[in-house]
């Protein structure tokens, strides 16, 4: 095998034994998973199996008391979030973090402006770069917005959804974690975030979604990881296990 058959089988991100106390309670009991470029991965499990505490500490916004991360072979026992988005990791959040009062151009090159004119500390910001860097993540995740030079805060739900997952691919190159993309949408919106997330996948993006709803994990995910209280109980292709036996595993009642 050539190095670049290596390059090619090694995964996007790993983690190795990970466990997280909170006082008494062991949240995370030594998790192990790992997902390759371009796979998308549903992270499922009842309330309190661990799944924020996961993604938390694979978005670098909380420590692990023990195991580590796995990133091109370098180890890092947990890292800062400015470290994770360093590493190409990004994070789109249930609570949408956008900003109201900006386009969704503004929004979606936030922090990474591109730059016209540097004289010193003064930056001319190119508007012209950065709304073409609006509409191809846009495009990326196949979502159209009538209008990327209003504020936000005058569209949908929906449509604000797919301004975060657009400036989250153009922010990452390795992974995107979704939490919880598609519990505040109805219909319509969940089907068009799901198809975002599938596109996000296509440009080679690892993809960890947490989900709720197991018709839309079975609709989107390669493979699926179940938690329960802190355990792995489940790490499959989708095809492999049926929606009972992973309802199942996740209450324990397997
Ligand atoms: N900040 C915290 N302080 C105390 N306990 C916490 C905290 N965060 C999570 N936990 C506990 O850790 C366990 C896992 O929680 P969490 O990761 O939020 O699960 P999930 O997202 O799957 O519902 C739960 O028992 C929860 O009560
Ligand atoms: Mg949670």
């Amino acid at each position: 095998m050539s190095a670049d058959g290596d390059a090619a089988r090694r995964p996007a991100v790993a983690c190795h034994d990970l466990t997280r106390f909170f006082g008494a309670v062991r949240a995370l009991h030594g998790v192990t998973l790992s997902i390759a470029p371009g796979e998308i991965v549903c992270l499922v499990g009842d309330n309190g199996a661990g799944k924020s505490t996961l993604v938390k500490i694979l978005s670098g916004a909380l420590a692990p008391d023990a195991g580590q991360i796995e990133i091109d072979g370098r180890a890092y026992p947990g890292y800062a979030m400015r470290e994770a988005q360093r590493l190409g990791i990004q994070t789109v959040h249930q609570h949408l973090a956008l900003c109201n009062k900006l386009s969704a151009a503004e929004n979606i090159v936030l922090g990474r402006e591109p730059a016209r004119l540097r004289l010193g500390p003064l930056e001319v910001l190119d508007r012209a770069k950065s709304r073409q860097i609006a509409v191809s993540s846009l495009e990326a995740v196949s979502a159209s917005i009538p209008d990327i030079d209003i504020p936000v805060e005058k569209l949908s739900g929906g449509q604000r959804q797919a301004i975060a997952i657009a400036r989250a691919v153009h922010a990452a190159d390795r992974m995107v974690i979704f939490d919880e993309p598609t519990a505040a949408l109805g219909i319509k919106q969940t089907a068009a975030t799901l198809e975002a997330i599938r596109n996000v996948a296509r440009t080679g993006l690892a993809a960890l979604v947490v989900m709720h709803n197991l018709d839309d994990v079975y609709e989107i995910a390669d493979r699926i990881v179940a938690l329960r209280l802190g355990f792995v109980v489940a790490d499959v292709a989708r095809d492999r296990m049926s929606r009972a036996e992973l309802a199942a595993r996740m209450s324990g009642h397997d």
